[in-house]
């Protein structure tokens, strides 16, 4: 008997909505395994796919790599049949399979694909008909019908097609973004709703489906691209609206005026206007990185994205602002930055995760060595900082007790667990980027 479109939708839909559906996940990382282990509490028996071997085993010994994740959550899965594994062959036993690598930028500040391509590539020849591909990782607008099904089709030797309506065999696919906001526990996962964008009608339907089982809400945009678009839209308005409030905190500081106290009293207003926070620059795998991967495909189109190129100006040269309020709170107090002893407290990119992706701490801390101070740091996530594709300090931690040994104490990162009072009290001179020291009045505290 031959299967009908429809036959198969509903039998796509029968098996997720009886979790009988095999979930695969290439990606374990900070986005793929919470995914997977959110699937698992559902009873869907999920297969994580890395390559990095090292974190394939730990989880199949029942380890955790992620802090906010504890190895119990990891063992609780396995006994829901959850494992990992490096093995491309197993995607043919999927119904789904989610891709969540990494989408950086390289050198030139262009958006570097190739791990979505090589992850499309290994998944290519497996494919079988009805299976269903999402792509998750957060690209420029086009990516998904572009790129991923192209080398999808080329790449399966049985000559498989995307099924784009009622008619056509083959496989969907559906471009999800995701909006992990690590550390953020105001929101339980399953109620910020999910956009959910297919290659037809059949692909949204099935793609929805599957958030179904782990969201409140699914949102159905019209096409992968416009998916691809929303994601990018969120980070656009972050980075920009960041960089305004950084770019007005340099202008309060020489008005004399607390930004911090202007936004709180901004934010009573009920309508209208968001908070954002000045910092030392932006970090993290998204907000520093997204906004260019649209100005990328902008060019395109002879298509210039200024409020993303200026934002990007204004929030790369934070971490400079924060080097120049050091040495110059230094020279106050007659000391040269070159040859000082500089304590920089936090290298994550932000307060309370162990993620140090485009930290703006790290930038500092180089930069401050290019100045000649003696630079050593505290960070309670990371016991040593090795190096990175941007950096390359190996340092260790260096306990709070030795406070008092250092010039100045920079507060990078404001870490919860960090007692602000105790820090102030210690140092000789804290410089704090974060208004970490809110409500302490000291001699020795410069915000900047
Ligand atoms: N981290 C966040 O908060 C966040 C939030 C929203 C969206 N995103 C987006 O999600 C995507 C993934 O980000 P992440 O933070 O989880 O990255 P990550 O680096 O933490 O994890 C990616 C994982 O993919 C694995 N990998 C790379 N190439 C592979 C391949 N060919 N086959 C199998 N595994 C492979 C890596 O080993 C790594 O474990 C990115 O596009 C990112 O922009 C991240």
């Amino acid at each position: 008997m031959v299967m009908t479109y429809l036959d198969r939708t509903m039998e796509i839909k029968h098996r997720i909505e009886t979790r009988q559906a095999r979930i695969g996940i290439i990606g374990m990382g900070y986005v793929g395994l919470p995914l997977a282990l959110l699937f698992s509490e559902e009873r869907f028996k999920i297969t994580g796919f890395d390559i990095e071997r090292g974190k394939v085993d730990k989880l199949n010994h029942g380890g955790s790599y992620i802090v906010r994740i504890p190895s119990t959550e990891i063992q609780l899965a396995q006994n829901r049949g959850f494992s990992a594994t490096s093995d491309y062959g197993q995607i043919a036993q999927m119904d789904v399979v989610i891709i969540c690598v990494p989408t950086p930028l390289n050198e030139y500040h262009e958006p570097d694909l190739s791990y979505i391509t090589d992850t499309v590539r290994s998944v290519a020849p497996h494919l079988r008909n009805g299976q269903l591909i999402i792509l998750e990782s957060t690209t420029y607008p086009g990516t998904t019908e572009e790129v991923v099904v192209p080398l999808l089709e080329q790449g399966n030797p049985s000559g498989l097609r995307v099924a784009r309506d009622a008619e056509s065999d083959g496989f969907y696919v559906a471009f999800s973004p995701e909006r992990e906001d690590p550390g953020n526990d105001t929101v339980a996962r399953r109620d910020v709703p999910k956009v959910v964008g297919g290659c037809g009608p059949a692909a949204l339907e099935l793609a929805s489906a599957v958030y179904a089982s782990i969201f409140n809400r699914t949102v159905p945009v019209s096409s992968p691209a416009a998916a691809e678009m929303t994601k990018l839209l969120e980070n656009i308005y972050r980075c920009v609206n960041i960089a305004m409030v950084n770019e007005l905190k340099q202008l309060c500081m020489r008005m004399g005026i607390d930004l911090f106290e202007v936004i709180d009293a901004a934010k009573t207003k009920p309508f209208g206007f968001q908070a954002f926070y000045p910092g030392p620059g932006l970090g993290g795998h998204c907000i520093p990185i997204d906004p260019f991967y649209l100005s990328w495909k902008a060019k395109q189109f002879d298509f210039d994205t200024r409020f993303i190129e200026l934002a990007g100006q204004v929030n790369l040269a934070m971490p400079y602002f924060v080097v120049d309020n050091i040495m110059e709170a230094m020279s106050q107090r007659d000391k040269a930055l070159h040859g000082s002893r500089v304590l920089v407290l936090g290298v994550a990119y932000k307060r309370d995760i162990d993620d140090l992706r485009e930290s703006p701490s790290l930038t500092i801390i180089e930069l401050l060595k290019q100045r000649g101070a003696q630079v050593e740091y505290n960070d309670p996530f990371f016991a040593s900082v090795g190096h990175g594709r941007k950096y390359d300090l190996n340092m260790t931690c260096t306990p709070l007790e030795r406070i008092p040994e250092f010039d100045c104490v920079v507060i990078a990162t404001d870490h919860s667990q960090y007692d602000y009072s105790m820090i102030v009290e210690k140092a000789k001179l804290v410089v704090d980027t974060r208004n970490a020291t809110k409500g302490i009045e000291a001699t020795n505290i410069v915000r900047c």
